[in-house]
């Protein structure tokens, strides 16, 4: 099992650019599922997921030819519903090519996805589930698979109970093939859910009011496809616009979206960190003092959940007292306990939240990374700390930044895979 091995303290400079959203990555290829018409997907970051998501495809009978950064998929080859358990297993985002299957097929068996360690019992899928009924889907389970018939779907009002990306992006999927007109209410309003919309309505779609808490689709028989450049990847954005405030640097982020990540620059302006931004980079400059400020996580356009976690590193260099308020998974904030043997000063109050205590200075130790969001964090805070750090499990980091090593070593970090 390869691992990172850090020596801390690193001053960073120069430039960085982001690569393609993981997150809008995992949706467009299976809604390549819509059409029968060959999709070019560009900008694609080259992180495990994508590969198991090409896999997935692929093992349906998908022909995909990828090369680097770019793809070529047509599914009018598709030949089989059934999704590969051993492949779902791996990645949570395998559920979205449930909906895309059924809308189109009318017909789609799969397990309960694997993955992700951090939703509340191993990340439910209720929402999912009762989704799909509501859009008049028979649906039975057995030997720990999921089975789901349709004559056709029929489009429905249906209101989420829990704000929920991908259960927005599933059913604003299927509702494109769905006969009628679907209202879907108290949608999620990332990102990634309007340019997927976009993509959609440019391919014969016609999706309304994507990016706000109700979206109008109405059926049609079906579209063609196109070319999708992935969106910038938020995450990373942010990721490494912190990693310059930590360690002081003065670092310019480019090909990225500020507009994406405004919670966090607001967040910025409080703590004392000086940037610029442009139409498509974030300037970060040195800073002297950081103040800390509390944050509590939030559906889009509040502070994201995936920042939570590099976040909280941040303010254990900050001078004063600050909460950090979890709102959404259960087992995220579960990373600080190696936070705490580097150095830093923080209590957990319940699952949800800490107090974090600062300055303290943090040193090098040996680490495991529990999700790829952990994983950065602790490479942010390897990065700061006095001595050396070594991070095994780097699959989990893999999984969600490209090269991550290679890209951190070009500003200056010292950061080895070994
Ligand atoms: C998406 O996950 C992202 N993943 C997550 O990024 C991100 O953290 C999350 O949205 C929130 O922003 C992808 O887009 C592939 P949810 P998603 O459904 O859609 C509960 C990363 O690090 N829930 O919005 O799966 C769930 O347990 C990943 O890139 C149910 O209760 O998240 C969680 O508490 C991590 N029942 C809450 O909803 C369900 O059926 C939000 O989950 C589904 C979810």
């Amino acid at each position: 099992m390869s691992k990172f091995l850090i020596k801390g303290p690193n001053k960073l400079k120069g430039e960085i650019t982001v690569k393609g959203a993981k997150n809008s990555a995992l949706k467009i290829i299976p809604a390549s599922i819509l059409s029968s018409d060959e999709i070019k997907i560009t900008n694609l970051p080259k992180i495990e997921d994508v590969d198991k998501a090409m896999e997935l495809l692929s093992d349906l009978g998908a022909n995909i030819d990828k090369k680097e950064s770019q793809a070529k998929i047509s599914t009018d080859t598709i030949k089989k519903t059934d999704i590969n358990p051993k492949l779902a297993n791996k990645f949570r985002a395998s559920i979205m090519f449930v909906g895309p299957l059924l809308a189109r097929f009318k017909e789609v068996s799969f397990p309960h996805p694997g993955g992700c360690v951090i939703g509340a019992g191993g990340r439910p899928i209720d929402l999912f589930i009762e989704g799909f009924k509501a859009f008049g889907a028979q649906i039975e389970q057995s030997d720990g698979l999921y089975r789901l018939k349709t004559e056709g779907l029929k489009a429905c009002r249906h209101f989420f109970p829990l704000i929920s990306v991908t259960a927005t992006e599933t059913f604003m999927m299927t509702a494109v093939l769905a006969e009628g007109t679907t209202i879907l209410e108290n949608c999620a309003m990332e990102p990634e859910i309007k340019a997927l919309a976009d993509y959609l309505n440019s391919c014969g779609a016609q999706i309304e009011e994507a990016g706000t808490p109700n979206i109008t689709i109405k059926g049609v028989k079906r579209i063609t496809a196109k070319d999708f450049r992935v969106i910038p990847d938020r995450i990373e954005t942010g990721s490494f616009a912190i990693l310059a405030a930590m360690t002081k640097s003065e670092l310019k982020i480019t090909d990225c979206e500020p507009e994406h990540v405004k919670a966090l620059l607001v967040a910025f302006d409080k703590i004392g960190i000086k940037f610029e931004t442009g139409k498509d980079y974030i300037k970060i400059f040195k800073n002297k003092k950081l103040i800390a400020n509390s944050i509590k996580t939030h559906e889009y356009p509040g502070f994201p959940t995936d920042l939570q976690s590099p976040y909280t590193v941040l303010m254990t260099q900050a001078e004063g007292i600050s909460i950090i308020h979890e709102t959404i998974y259960d087992r995220r904030l579960l990373f600080v306990d190696m936070l705490s043997q580097m150095g830093a000063n923080i209590v957990m109050c319940d699952p949800h939240r800490v107090v974090i205590n600062g300055p303290s200075k943090l040193y090098g130790k040996k680490l495991t990374s529990p999700d790829l969001r952990a994983g950065i964090a602790m490479i942010i805070a390897a990065l700061s700390a006095e001595g050396t750090t070594e991070i095994d499990n780097i699959y989990q980091i893999d999984r969600g930044y490209e090269n991550i090593d290679e890209r951190l070593a070009t500003i200056g970090a010292n950061i080895k895979r070994i």
